[in-house]
């Protein structure tokens, strides 16, 4: 039997997850920089990662995140890194609350096509409430996010499946090009979705695109199960991993599914260094950077709370779950009680990786905590969210990569084409 080996992803933010790294000498300072991006693509393709990741939102705040406030739209971005790549997965964020699922299913079986069967879909809810403004509607509440998200990936997953592989007959001699037998609509009508169908593009070469999801309340957790292929954790601490690993595994069998397909990707910020005094360093010159302002914007977005007006040094107060996002607040709020943080230690934490776990250290310290994580059942891989770009990545894929290598936990060599071959998933046959 083969040895179990991790997963990786890039969670790409083109000034990095650190909220600060842009400021960090010769880092890249901009998300808007196509050249930029393209080197990373190659990087993680050097690194042999699984995929790269993006993330999105649909509204713009001066005082968040750079790669928050100014970014290339995701669908776009990655079609334009698939011609320059040639393995990697490209995976992709779309709401589900501010999007419809025929644009959706069709623009990622475009990408599936374009990438050689590469695709992935980030299924997000969306969270922040000022959205609904740029969409001219109420944002709907937490319950009611997932509610919709449920059904819309349902009917996206219908899409996919509406034609056939050999629906194309293209004959040129008898003159049919299309086997009207082998095309099905979808006529879906539910709660909230009315759609038709077929899809106006064949079927995926991936047969569905992958489905990525990084909900964590137990509506999130329902729906990762139900749907998704790989899930982004949020973490802070190992046995909390494990726990979370547990239950989203345990959950797998009540829809017929089993361990293996879904592969759990927890977040991870690596701060790599030639020694753990160098990354401690590193990470403390990166903490120096941080403005307040964005810190604490960062802060009260993660917990939808305003901590404007609250004291820095007093002990973290105590907080209910918010509309927003229920894992990040679990988390971090566990984390903040556990080592007795207050304000300051807690805001200084989300502004480093919005709330993420930071690893900091050697590339042999790093690859052991990984190990560890791995084989702990803790994860299946990580998504690694390198804090600034080049060398904050680089230094991972120079120095901890060889060493899981080495280890046997992590491949030497792509083995298929697809990204559902690099997850060990095989290709679905049409459900209908
Ligand atoms: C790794 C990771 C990436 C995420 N990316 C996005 C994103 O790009 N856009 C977004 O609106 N939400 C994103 N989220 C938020 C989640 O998808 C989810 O909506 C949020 O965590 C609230 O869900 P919950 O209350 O079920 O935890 C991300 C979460 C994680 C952990």
């Amino acid at each position: 039997m083969t040895q179990r080996q991790m997963h990786l992803g890039l969670f790409l933010l083109g000034t990095g997850s650190h909220s600060a790294g842009w400021r960090h000498p010769g880092a890249v300072d901009t998300f808007q920089d196509f050249s930029a991006i393209q080197r990373i693509g190659a990087s993680a393709e050097r690194g042999l990662f699984d995929l790269i990741f993006m993330g999105d939102n649909l509204n713009a705040d001066p005082r968040a995140h750079p790669s928050y406030t100014l970014r290339l739209e995701p669908l776009t971005l990655l079609s334009a890194l698939a011609t320059g790549t040639h393995r990697i997965g490209l995976g992709a964020t779309v709401s589900t609350t501010y999007s419809d699922p025929f644009t959706v299913a069709r623009a990622f079986a475009s990408l599936d096509h374009i990438s050689g069967g590469r695709a992935a879909w980030n299924a997000v809810t969306t969270s922040n409430a000022a959205v609904g403004a740029n969409f001219g509607t109420v944002h709907p509440d937490h319950a009611r996010r997932y509610e919709m998200a449920g059904e819309f990936v349902d009917v996206v997953k219908g899409l996919w499946d509406c034609w056939d592989d050999d629906a194309v007959v293209a004959d040129k001699v008898g003159g049919l090009y299309i086997d009207p037998s082998k095309v099905h609509a979808l006529r879906h009508a539910g709660e909230f979705f009315k759609v038709e169908g077929p899809l106006n593009i064949g079927r995926a070469p991936q047969g569905r695109p992958v489905v990525l999801q990084a909900g964590g309340s137990n509506a999130g957790l329902q729906l990762a199960a139900r749907t998704a292929d790989v899930v982004f954790s949020v973490v802070q601490d190992y046995d909390e991993a494990r726990a979370s690993y547990a239950d989203l595994k345990s959950r797998l069998p009540q829809f017929g599914r089993s361990a293996r397909d879904v592969t759990v990707l927890p977040g991870v910020m690596p701060v790599v260094g030639r020694t753990d005094r160098e990354a401690r360093e590193k990470l403390n010159q990166l903490q120096a950077y941080i403005g307040t302002e964005t810190a604490m914007a960062v802060l009260s977005e993660r917990f939808g709370h305003d901590f404007s007006g609250y004291a820095l040094d007093a002990p973290v107060p105590e907080l209910a779950l918010p509309d927003t996002y229920h894992a990040f607040t679990r988390v971090l709020l566990a984390k903040a009680r556990r080592e007795q943080m207050t304000l300051r230690d807690l805001y200084s934490l989300t502004a480093a990786a919005r709330g993420h776990w930071v690893l900091c250290g050697s590339p042999e310290t790093i690859a052991d905590t990984l190990q560890t994580w791995f084989e702990g059942h803790a994860a299946d891989g990580f998504n690694i969210m390198p804090p600034y770009f080049h060398e904050g990545f680089d230094d991972f894929i120079d120095g901890v990569v060889p060493i899981l290598q080495e280890r046997g936990l992590f491949r030497t060599r792509y083995e298929g084409s697809t990204l559902r071959d690099h997850l060990g998933l095989s290709r679905p046959a049409p459900v209908r």
